[in-house]
């Protein structure tokens, strides 16, 4: 017997209790998703199968401030939510060897991002859709912020906020997410977002180029042209809406959002995440500075009580959909040296 053959034969012997139990619980009722990928499934019995839907990991140092897609999943002008999106074109209930659905979902509900052609025509004829957003913009420091919860945001409220130059991305946090509003199918028009001179204010006064907001739009629904056009007007600024920044401390976090490549549409379901690079930092221990880099953006340089933190961590960052009750989902992959 040659060696090949020996370890064929070790292999094969290995092998033989997952055959074994794979087989005994071939024919269960409920797949797992987890299966072998010939209708079996595997461990149903096994609690530990169970799988977890996490906000965060148990060291609460990655967050996830995405909401999941469900039925329910609010979208402007809908009091129903988006319906069902997702449809099993093959079954593994109807003898396929495995589940194959299909999405269909309305590109501006629930977590998403938008891209400059969402309200100029002539950016959209250009292609400035959802694939042309800077991954620069969408990864790097951010900061987290509580917005006075009696106004909309108007130029006041930007200028109370006092938000340091520098910052290149925020996140506001709003009455939208004390009223729960993701939460609710109906499309509520009373939520709070940008009025114009509250966009006016933030473009002609401040370095941030990611603005994120928990609700459908960052504009108030009474300024909710008006702000779209003054925030995309510079083709600079990426909007992030509908983000659920329920129970995060405000501080600075490393952000990372990730649209869908999908070429042609000027708005993308977005999957945000943000991570701990410190403890909770209070706005005031803070110092930002902006640098002008060779490519001529401005690169974040914060320094922390001494500590500096040179943009983002290296690592790759894969972030698919949130998408319930789903064995796969599109993804966005960056690997940041
Ligand atoms: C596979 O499809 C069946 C319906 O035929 C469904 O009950 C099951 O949950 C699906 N599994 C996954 C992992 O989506
Ligand atoms: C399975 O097939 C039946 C009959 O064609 C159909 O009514 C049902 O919707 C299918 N179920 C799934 C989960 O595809
Ligand atoms: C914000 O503006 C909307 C109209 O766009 C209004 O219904 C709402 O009451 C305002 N919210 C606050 C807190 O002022």
């Amino acid at each position: 017997m040659s060696t090949f053959h020996v370890l064929l034969v070790w292999a094969l012997v290995q092998a033989i209790p997952f055959l074994a139990v794979s087989i005994l619980l071939s024919d269960c009722a409920y797949p797992s998703g987890y299966g072998d990928g010939s209708g079996n499934c595997v461990g149903v019995a096994d609690v530990s199968l169970k799988p977890q839907r996490r906000e965060a990991d148990e060291n609460e140092n990655i967050f996830d401030i995405t909401h999941k897609f469900t039925p329910h999943t609010p979208v402007g002008d809908s009091t129903e939510g988006i319906g069902q999106f997702l449809t099993l074109l093959t079954s593994m209930k109807n003898g396929s060897d495995y589940n194959f659905s299909e999405m269909k979902l309305p590109v501006h509900s629930g977590t998403h991002v938008d891209a400059p052609g969402h309200m100029y025509d002539n950016y959209f004829d250009e292609g400035y859709d959802v694939d042309t957003l800077d991954l620069r913009v969408l990864n790097g420091p951010a900061l987290l912020i509580d917005v006075p919860r009696d106004k909309n945001i108007t130029a006041e409220v930007m200028k109370s906020l006092n938000i340091p130059k520098g910052v290149r991305r925020v996140l506001f946090r709003t009455l939208n997410t004390d009223r729960r509003l993701m939460y609710k199918k109906e499309f509520d028009t009373s939520y709070v977002g940008f009025m114009k001179d509250g966009a006016q204010w933030l473009v002609d006064n401040t370095d941030i180029k990611l603005v994120g907001i928990d609700y459908l739009s960052v504009a108030a629904f009474a300024d909710l042209i008006p702000s779209h056009l003054v925030l995309l007007r510079g083709r600079d600024i990426i909007l992030v809406e509908g983000l659920k920044l329920d129970d995060v401390q405000p501080g600075i976090y490393s952000v990372h959002c990730l649209p869908l490549r999908l070429v042609g549409a000027e708005g993308s379901p977005i999957r945000c995440i943000l991570i701990k690079e410190l403890k909770a930092i209070s706005r005031k221990s803070l110092r930002l500075d902006g640098r002008v880099s060779a490519e001529g953006w401005v690169q974040d340089i914060i320094f922390i009580e001494g500590l500096k933190l040179d943009d983002i961590p290296t690592g790759l960052y894969s972030v698919p959909l949130r998408l319930v009750g789903e064995g796969g989902s599109p993804i966005r992959c960056i690997l940041i040296k």
